[in-house]
C-alpha cells in the first residue's frame, strides 16, 4: 500500500448536494479519502441545494448514499460516524435574488482552503460564482470545480468560462473530466514516457490505426432531463474521448508541469482535421437505442426510458473517424465510438499496428493478427500486447495470436481508487494537471461544433439500434469500409 500524504485541512462546499453525482460519486470519494487518512479529520463537507433540509436530514441522505455506493466491507461504522459529523448542509437557491449567502459565512472557516464544487447544471455556474463573490466568500485560497459539459456549444462554453473567470482566476478553476483521474488514463503517460520501447513505435510508420471505445450498458438512469438536451457527442465525446485521443496522440511534453502537459494536448485538438458539413454524413454515425436485451434481461428503448411520447432527435450512440494532421499521425485514422445500452461496459483504447510486410511462414500456418496494444480503462484495468507466437509441441510450425497481459489490480493487489478521489484531492492540493484548461475546452468545442451543426441541419433522426447491440450497423460499416474492424474481443 503506497504511503498516503494527507492534504491540508479544507472545507468543500458542494452545490447540487442532493443530485446523483454528489450522492453516487463525490460523497463516496470523500469518504474513502477520509477513511484512508488523506482528508484531515477537521475538514468539512458542506452540501448546498434548494431542498429545505437540516444538517441531520442531509447526513441521513449521505449515509444512505454511502451504504449504497461504498464497497461492502469498506464502510466502517466508526469511520462513517466521524465522517458524517463533518458533513453540513446549507439550503440555498443560487439563482434567487434574495438567496441568503451569509449562511456560508457562518459555516466556513476563513483560514482554510475552500473548494466550491459545482455539481449543477452549467447554466447555474455564472450565478453561483457571482453570488459567492458578492457575499465575499471567495478567498485567495478558494478553488472552483466545474463539472462537464461546460456549455452546449462553443458560444455557451465561452460565456460560462467568461462568467466564472470574472470571479475565479484560471489557477483557481478546476474543470473536471473524471476520465483523466482514472488509473489507466494516467498510466498512458507512464506507458508512453517512462518506457523507451513504445515511443519508438508510436507513429504512422508502425501504427495502422487507433480505436477508442467507451461502451456502457446503462441507459438514462433517471438523468433523461439532462441527457436528452446533451446526447452522446456532448456528454462523452467532446470531453472524455477527445481527452483520451489527446493523451495517445500528444508529443512528449518537456516536463510533467501542468501547463506543459496541457500545451501538448491542446496542440492535438488543434491538429484535428475539421469536419466539413459534407464530411459529417460519411465520417460520423449517430444512433438511438430501441428496446432490446442486455445480459439476457429485456430493457426498454430510449423514448420509454425518457418517458417521452414524442420522438427525440438525441443520439445515445456516436461513432466517428477523426484525423490528426501531424507528421506523426499522417494517414493513421482514429476511430471513436461510445454509446449507452451496448452489450457490455468497457472502455478501451486499441493501438493497431501494421500487418507484416512479408511473411516467411506458409499462409496455412497461422490465423494472422497484426500486433496490437490494448489499453483497458475499465473493467479490469490493464494492458495487453497482442502478438503471434508458436504453438507449443511438435507437429509443424504453427502460429497463434496470444498476448502479454498486465492486470493492474492483480499486479498491485489493492483497491483502485475512483477517479473522483484523486481529482478531489488534486483540487485541494491545487494541482491542475488532470483538469482541462480553458483553451482545451474551447478547442474541443471548436472541433465538435461542425458535427452538431451538420446534424441539426439534417432532418434524419439518429439511426435506431436495439439495446444490447454494438450500435447501428452504419457504425460497423464506418470502419469496415476502410478494410478494418472494431476490436474483436469487444465484439
Ligand atoms: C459521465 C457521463 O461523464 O460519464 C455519463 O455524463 C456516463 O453519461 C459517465 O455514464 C461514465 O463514466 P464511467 O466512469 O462510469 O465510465
Amino acid at each position: 500500500m503506497p504511503k498516503i500524504i494527507p492534504v491540508a485541512i479544507f472545507d468543500c462546499v458542494v452545490f447540487g448536494a442532493t443530485g446523483d453525482l454528489t450522492l453516487r460519486k463525490l460523497l463516496p470519494a470523500l469518504y474513502y479519502r477520509f477513511r484512508d487518512g488523506q482528508m484531515p479529520a477537521q475538514s468539512r463537507v458542506i452540501g448546498a441545494a434548494r431542498s429545505k433540509l437540516s444538517d441531520e436530514d442531509y447526513r441521513e441522505r449521505a449515509a444512505q448514499a454511502l451504504r449504497k455506493h461504498v464497497g461492502v466491507g469498506d464502510l466502517e461504522p466508526d469511520v462513517l460516524a466521524s465522517f458524517l459529523s463533518q458533513v453540513h448542509y446549507v439550503p440555498i437557491d443560487a439563482t434567487a435574488a434574495d438567496a441568503d449567502w451569509d449562511q456560508f459565512t457562518v459555516v466556513l472557516d476563513p483560514a482554510r482552503i475552500r473548494v466550491f464544487y459545482l455539481a449543477t447544471s452549467p447554466d447555474l455556474y455564472g450565478a453561483t460564482c457571482l453570488g459567492l463573490q458578492a457575499a465575499g466568500l471567495v478567498t485567495e485560497q478558494s478553488r472552483v470545480v466545474l463539472e462537464k459539459p461546460i456549455g452546449h456549444d462553443l458560444d455557451s462554453a465561452h460565456a460560462i468560462i467568461e462568467q466564472v473567470g470574472r470571479v475565479f482566476s484560471e489557477a483557481q478553476t478546476f474543470r473536471i473530466d473524471h476520465f483523466l483521474g482514472k488509473e489507466t488514463v494516467q498510466n498512458l503517460l507512464a506507458l508512453r514516457f517512462a518506457n523507451t520501447i513504445f515511443e519508438r513505435l508510436w507513429s504512422s510508420d508502425v501504427i495502422d490505426h487507433v480505436q477508442i471505445t467507451v461502451a456502457e450498458t446503462v441507459g438514462l438512469e433517471g438523468r433523461g432531463g439532462y441527457y436528452d438536451k446533451s446526447g452522446a457527442l456532448r456528454d462523452m465525446l467532446q470531453n472524455h474521448m477527445l481527452q483520451l485521443l489527446c493523451l495517445i496522440a500528444m508529443e512528449p511534453p518537456v516536463s510533467l508541469d501542468a501547463d506543459r502537459v496541457r500545451d501538448e494536448k491542446l496542440k492535438v485538438l488543434r491538429a484535428l482535421k475539421p469536419l466539413e458539413p459534407h464530411d459529417v454524413a460519411g465520417l460520423t454515425v449517430r444512433g438511438q437505442y430501441t428496446q432490446g436485451a442486455i445480459a439476457g434481461k429485456p430493457v426498454p428503448g430510449y423514448l420509454a426510458d425518457l418517458g417521452a411520447d414524442d420522438p427525440s432527435g438525441t443520439e445515445s450512440f456516436v461513432a466517428l473517424k477523426a484525423e490528426v494532421r501531424t507528421w506523426r499521425w499522417a494517414n493513421v485514422p482514429f476511430y471513436l465510438r461510445t454509446g449507452k445500452r451496448l452489450p457490455k461496459k468497457v472502455s478501451e483504447i486499441v493501438i493497431q499496428f501494421r500487418s507484416l510486410p512479408f511473411s516467411i511462414f506458409p499462409s496455412e500456418a497461422a490465423e494472422w493478427q497484426p500486433n496490437s496494444l490494448i489499453i483497458r480503462l475499465q473493467p479490469e484495468e490493464g494492458m495487453r500486447l497482442g502478438m503471434m507466437t508458436k504453438d507449443p509441441g511438435p507437429g509443424g510450425l504453427r502460429l497463434s495470436p496470444t498476448g502479454l497481459d498486465i492486470r493492474f489490480e492483480k499486479t498491485f493487489g489493492m483497491r483502485f481508487p475512483d477517479a473522483y478521489e484523486r481529482l478531489l484531492m488534486d483540487t485541494v492540493r491545487g494541482n491542475p494537471t488532470l483538469f482541462m484548461r480553458r483553451d482545451e475546452v474551447e478547442a474541443a468545442w471548436t472541433w465538435v461544433e461542425p458535427i452538431l451543426e451538420a446534424w441539426a441541419s439534417r432532418p434524419d433522426q439518429p439511426r435506431p439500434y436495439p439495446a444490447g447491440s454494438w450500435g447501428p450497423t452504419a457504425a460497423i460499416a464506418l470502419i469496415e469500409r476502410d478494410g478494418r474492424t472494431w476490436h474483436e474481443d469487444v465484439e
